[in-house]
């Protein structure tokens, strides 16, 4: 389905400054790492494109065949020559390796430090996060402490995907039973924006990940306030998706936090209102795109796990008016 763009997530939402997604804007430490290693490597190798380039157009125009010319000297061997081009290759790759290693040392989680801030579980399509010393679970938009350096803990549900939020750090496998571990020190406050980054099956490209950096007392804030039972929208249209939420299949696969909505499968939806977005960064998070949403997921997402209810419009209205009221 083609999504006309204003529907789609925009660029600052809820007032939030949202950074450039780049390698070359890197706002951590680890980013900065890995920026700085990747300078050096592209530098390195512009260096040697240049020379093979120059020296095949030098050979091109200068050892080209001349009208009359007879066959060149064939040269058996030069043991000097064939020595430099080993040993100059193998030093650059010794270089290498050693900046590399020195940057996975500095950007990698010391073996024996695996008690994860948060635990992100990467599911077919979007992304779980549980706080363990807190309890809080969300979905999809990952809050964060700035200036923290925090240790995620990466899995998956089911196939291998890889969180990847380029300004902030490595990307990282989330491979099924084999949690791996990221750290991430946000220099700054704001909304940085990644993806999944291992093709994971049919709605990978649309598996978005957003970061929300905060300040320590803003994100105190937030995980206070996703504790709390959330309060249920007031008025007619919100009680009434509130009863159809209910009844319906919907509580077997999400949670709402107060409710016998105690599913795991699809996100939390606790506190729906307070993400930018829906469908893991798909969709804005409004009521009209969350009716449509709910009519039909597989129209936006086809392939989702979330199916079509065949709710008629005014009940998948109402139940959107519940759910996008949530707080
Ligand atoms: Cu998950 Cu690609």
């Amino acid at each position: 389905m083609n999504l006309p763009s204003s529907i789609l997530p925009t660029a600052e939402m809820h007032g939030r400054a949202q950074h450039a997604t780049s390698v070359f804007n890197p706002q951590s430490p680890q980013a900065q790492e890995i920026a700085r290693l990747f300078n050096i490597d592209l530098a390195i190798c512009a260096v040697i494109l240049l020379v093979v380039v120059a020296l095949v157009i030098v050979a091109v125009i200068r050892f080209r065949q001349r009208p009359g010319q007879s066959e060149p000297y064939q040269d058996p061997g030069n043991p000097k020559l064939e020595t430099l081009w080993t040993v100059i290759p193998s030093l650059i790759v010794v270089v290498l390796l050693v900046l590399t290693a020195r940057t996975m040392h500095l950007v990698n989680p010391p073996v024996g430090q695996r008690t994860p801030n948060v635990i992100v579980t990467a599911h077919q399509w979007w992304w779980a996060y549980h706080y363990p010393q807190s309890g809080v679970v969300t979905a999809n938009e990952l809050h964060m402490p700035v200036g923290t350096n925090w240790l995620l803990g990466i899995e998956s549900a089911d196939v291998i995907h890889d969180f990847c939020v380029p300004d902030l750090g490595a990307k990282m496998d989330a491979i099924p039973g084999h949690p791996n571990f990221l750290w991430i020190q946000p220099r700054q406050t704001g909304t940085y924006l990644g993806t999944c980054a291992e093709y994971c099956g049919c709605e990978h490209a649309l598996m978005g990940i957003r970061v929300i950096v905060q300040t320590p007392a803003e994100f105190a804030q937030w995980e206070q306030d996703q504790l709390r039972i959330p309060i249920a929208p007031a008025g007619a249209e919100a009680e009434r998706g509130a009863r159809l939420f209910a009844a319906s299949s919907c509580r077997n696969c999400h949670t709402i936090a107060g409710t016998k909505a105690v599913g795991r499968v699809g996100p939390d939806l606790t506190h729906l209102a307070d993400r930018d977005t829906i469908g893991s960064g798909t969709l804005t998070n409004n009521l009209a795109n969350l009716t449509q949403w709910i009519l039909n997921p597989q129209a936006i997402k086809p392939g989702c796990y979330m199916p079509a209810l065949r709710l008629p419009e005014a009940e998948a209205h109402a139940v959107a008016v519940y759910l996008g009221g949530l707080r």
